[in-house]
């Protein structure tokens, strides 16, 4: 198989604990979110693990990468700015695309500027995908193109209260993404959307799910897409959702920065996608062992036939 373009996904990077906690900044939903984070999440998630993988991304022959969110724990200005930092190390904006997580989007904003605004390079729209868009869109979606690839950019991450992580897409963005699905199919671009929260009804528990998953769902069953791409369960998944053309695959990535189990959640892993003219291949890549180089965990062609084997 020739392959054409490559794409790398990771997502739920958890990189930055801590970074300008103040008391301007303490209310419930952050004092529950240290408490786990400093019982259990911070012996989870480490740097050096994604640095890693992010490595092995392009020794493995990516063209892009693309980050489905939650790279900061308790959305605070200054993760942000360690978070940018990280990003930047991965590559330049024309090589790297993300977009937030609830962790990103944690709690209402007590001072300083979203990440929406610190991480702007990485999550609008490039030159052509602001053509695409016209005059004055919303922040999201945005679309960039990347080889043949349109990756379209969804936020699904709002303030939510303690014990809750769910998502929406909201009908200002889902008219939106309605548009850009038809449009960019009849210029005959793969289209690639990138959200955070699984899309798909019953892929989550209620308190973390997408509250408009059945909208959602809709419009990438009724408009088409080549590929769909999440994260927030931390646990790899791969459900092909029917649609007016053909199934579409809906991929969700592990944790790209974790350096031990944790329930069910396995070490640190990343996919790649190579797209060709006979389709998509997927690799699954990870820590074949916390102190383990990256390995392949699993290789197959995307296909509803075929049976992609999970370790
Ligand atoms: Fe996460
Ligand atoms: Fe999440």
């Amino acid at each position: 198989m020739t392959h054409t373009f490559t794409l790398a996904h990771i997502s739920d990077l958890h990189l930055t604990p801590l970074l300008g906690f103040g008391p301007h900044h303490w209310n419930v939903k952050r004092s529950l979110g240290f408490i786990n984070w400093a019982r259990s999440r911070r012996f989870v998630h480490r740097l050096e693990v994604a640095d890693r993988l992010a490595t092995d991304m392009w020794q493995q022959g990516a063209d892009h990468v693309a980050v489905t969110g939650d790279i900061a724990n308790l959305g605070l200005p200054d993760e942000f700015g360690a978070a940018l930092g990280w990003l930047k190390t991965v590559g330049p904006p024309d090589k790297v695309t993300a977009i937030p997580g609830n962790h990103d989007i944690y709690t209402r904003r007590m001072s300083g500027p979203a990440c929406t605004e610190i991480w702007r390079e990485y999550i609008a729209s490039d030159t052509w995908g602001a053509s695409f868009l016209g005059a004055e869109p919303q922040q999201f979606p945005f679309v960039r193109r990347v080889g043949p690839l349109a990756l379209i950019g969804l936020n699904s991450a709002f303030p939510t209260r303690p014990f809750v992580a769910a998502g929406r897409i909201g009908p200002e963005q889902l008219e939106d993404l309605r548009d850009c699905l038809i449009r960019l199919k009849s210029e005959k671009l793969t289209r690639v959307v990138l959200i955070h929260h699984p899309p798909l009804p019953g892929q989550t528990a209620p308190r973390r799910a997408l509250e408009d998953a059945e909208q959602v769902s809709g419009v990438l069953a009724t408009c088409g897409a080549e590929l769909v791409l999440h994260g927030h369960n931390h646990r790899d998944s791969l459900v092909w959702l029917p649609s007016n053309d053909e199934s579409i695959p809906v991929v969700g990535v592990a944790s790209g920065s974790a350096a031990r189990t944790h329930g069910l959640e396995p070490l640190g892993r990343y996919n790649l996608f190579r797209f060709s003219a006979a389709g998509i291949e997927m690799h699954v890549r990870g820590l074949g062992g916390a102190a383990g180089g990256v390995v392949d965990i699993a290789r197959f062609a995307l296909h509803p036939d075929a049976q992609p084997l999970f370790v």
